[in-house]
């Protein structure tokens, strides 16, 4: 099987590395192809996670940068089109939420190219947010969703998808935390912010409703700015946030994006994490540090109901006070959620294989 995985944005390679060392064992099964569509390209936005985690060089790279989604949704369009048309893919597998999962997905399907969507069924029910349009469009156009928690396959069931195409088989990114929680933690990164491991906050915003209003943005880092009198603060800041992003004060340190090792290694080192991410939420699950999330919903519920996550939306009251039960060590243990065991791409790629 020519295989073309798709990868773009920060959250796609972690999620693409467990399933490619996966195809790596099946070499009588699979020709894997990784495709880049160049969405992100900073060092510390792409290569540093290819090296950390191992993940092959890109066969191609689309080089559509940055521009508005529909800039990039028309490139990817026209780029990858001429891909497919080039190298006559028997299927494509894309993972997450980004504009560049959507628009792969939408070039296959237009081709007739059969589609498998990793992370599938995920839903916010928030269509103000760009990945709740590219989720409910790409599981659309998909053969195959593979879903990583419950309430997915009950929303892809609801939106009347076949059961047939509903695959329940746990969480990608959860298979690369396994494999190099260990690593990253022997690392000891909080050292470099002369923070001590188990007592500081570890920080990151970056959805469009957060960040893109810099009066919005100010008010929520001014809260931070107060809670770092408590707690000392890690903030690795994205570019869509850094462009709003004053100089800030108190315990809250900024830094550029860090690695996936060394985020990974002071997330599992952190007291607890603030964050508007929707991997980090999973990521701070499965690692039982308590999350709270800056947003109003949740497409991961599972991350509420089962593990360590709290959604505090953007009320720093609310911030304030979990914080304070964190603190005060009266904080949900949480639980690890089903099958994100860390044999997740090895069920997916079997699948894959029996087709
Ligand atoms: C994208 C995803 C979002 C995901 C996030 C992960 C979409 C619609 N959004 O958001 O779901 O959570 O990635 O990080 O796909 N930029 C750089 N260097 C880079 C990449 C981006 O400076 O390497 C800057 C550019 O100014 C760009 C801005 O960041 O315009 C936003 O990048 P973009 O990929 O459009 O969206 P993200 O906010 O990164
Ligand atoms: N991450 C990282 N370095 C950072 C911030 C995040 O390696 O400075 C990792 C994080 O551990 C997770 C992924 O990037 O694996 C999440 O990506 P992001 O928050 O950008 O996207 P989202 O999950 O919200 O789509």
């Amino acid at each position: 099987m020519k295989l073309a995985c798709i990868v773009g944005a920060r959250p796609n390679f972690i999620k693409i590395a467990p399933i490619m060392k996966e195809l790596a064992r099946k070499p009588d099964a699979f020709q894997p192809l990784l495709v880049h569509t160049g969405q992100h390209y900073d060092g510390k936005m792409s290569d540093v996670f290819f090296r950390d985690l191992g993940i092959p060089t890109p066969d191609f790279n689309l080089g559509v940068g940055s521009g508005s989604p529909a800039q990039q949704t028309g490139a990817i369009l026209e780029r990858f089109d001429d891909l497919c048309v080039k190298e006559n893919f028997d299927r494509v597998l894309v993972v997450g939420d980004v504009t560049s999962t959507l628009a792969c997905a939408i070039t296959a399907a237009k081709r007739w190219i059969p589609v498998d969507h990793v992370e599938a069924g995920l839903r916010s029910f928030d269509r103000t947010m760009p990945e709740e349009i590219n989720r409910v469009a790409t599981d659309s156009l998909a053969d195959h969703c593979f879903v990583t928690e419950p309430a997915g396959v009950q929303n892809l069931l609801r939106e009347g998808h076949a059961p047939e195409k509903i695959k329940f088989v746990g969480n990608v990114m959860i298979d690369s935390l396994r494999t190099h929680v260990a690593k990253a933690l022997a690392l000891r990164t909080w050292n470099q912010f002369s923070a001590a491991q188990g007592a500081y906050a570890l920080v990151t915003l970056h959805r469009p409703s957060n960040v893109d209003d810099p009066a919005k943005l100010r008010a929520l880092v001014a809260g931070l700015e107060r809670l770092s009198a408590r707690l000392p603060m890690i903030f690795p800041v994205h570019p869509r946030t850094r462009k709003n992003l004053d100089v800030v004060g108190g315990r809250l340190t900024l830094c550029e994006p860090l690695g996936y090792l060394e985020f990974l290694g002071l997330m599992a080192g952190a007291k607890l994490v603030i964050t508007d991410s929707g991997g980090i939420q999973e990521e701070t699950t499965a690692l039982g540090i308590p999350c709270l999330t800056m947003r109003l919903n949740t497409e991961r519920p599972v991350t509420v109901d089962v593990g360590t996550n709290t959604l505090v939306g953007e009320d720093l009251t609310k911030l304030e006070e979990q914080v304070a039960a964190i603190l005060g060590g009266h904080y949900k243990p949480g639980r690890i959620p089903e099958l994100w065991d860390g044999q997740t791409a090895r069920r997916i790629v079997e699948f894959l294989a029996a087709l």
